[in-house]
């Protein structure tokens, strides 16, 4: 199956008091998705934006909203999120002691579902819901702030989740979070990514929208060869 590969650019590092700006600014560069982050201070030790950001970002944007909860209890607010106009809502599997539930719940309210997991969970904790979410989610940072070094290992954990998609013939994308930048698109398409997740790589830039464009180009090759 060819994949195609979006760049995803989290608004956790934009700046708050004009986001629309930066919202236009990657629109321009051809971001095909936002990337929202919900802490809520407990699962993560930081507290960012919630449910009326995302109505916000609704009205100011045709994008895609990729919604990432990083909160504890995650099933009492995925009515909330759909309702605010979340297209993707992921949960963590370490969130949540009934993560299927959660999946076929954000998959009700009219979302795609999608499946977290933090650096230091193995991809067989997913076993059991590959054929129930839209997406993965591996995350290359622990979650909780933008900026972090991006943790190596990560890539073969994405090589070994495309090798059981094509082995079962399943659908999931595959996205990325966390360190995300020009030095290892390459590497992180080649392994099997397909949405990657990027916020000081392009809002701490002069020029957000040229740093969307150069890490679209990169993803773009990178994904030709591994056609
Ligand atoms: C981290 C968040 C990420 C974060 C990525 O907990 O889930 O989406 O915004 O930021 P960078 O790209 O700066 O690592
Ligand atoms: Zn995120």
């Amino acid at each position: 199956m060819t994949h195609s590969v979006e760049i995803a650019p989290s608004i956790l590092a934009a700046d708050f008091a004009s986001l629309g700006e930066g919202i236009r600014a990657v629109e321009r560069g051809g971001a095909m998705l936002l990337h929202v982050d919900v802490m809520d201070g407990h699962f993560v030790p930081n507290i960012s934006i919630g449910v009326p950001v995302v109505a916000s970002l609704r009205k100011a944007t045709r994008l895609p909203l990729d919604v990432h909860l990083m909160i504890e209890n995650p099933e009492q607010y995925i009515q909330s999120f759909a309702e605010a106009g979340a297209d993707m809502i992921s949960v963590h599997q370490e969130a949540t002691a009934h993560l299927d539930r959660a999946l076929s719940m954000i998959r009700d309210h009219g979302c795609q579902p999608g499946a977290v997991i933090n650096p230091a969970t193995p991809v067989s904790m997913l076993s059991e819901v590959l054929g129930n979410v839209d997406y993965i989610l591996v995350m290359s940072v622990n979650p909780g702030f933008g900026g972090q070094t991006f943790i190596p290992n990560v890539l073969e954990k994405i090589r070994h989740l495309k090798s059981i998609r094509e082995r079962y013939n399943q659908s999931f994308r595959i996205e990325v979070d966390g360190g995300v930048g020009p030095e290892n698109v390459t590497d992180l398409v080649r392994a099997g990514a397909e949405i990657l997740v990027a916020g000081t790589s392009i809002f701490h830039t002069a020029d957000p929208a040229e740093a969307v464009r150069a890490m679209k180009q990169l993803a773009g090759g990178a994904l030709a060869q591994r056609a």
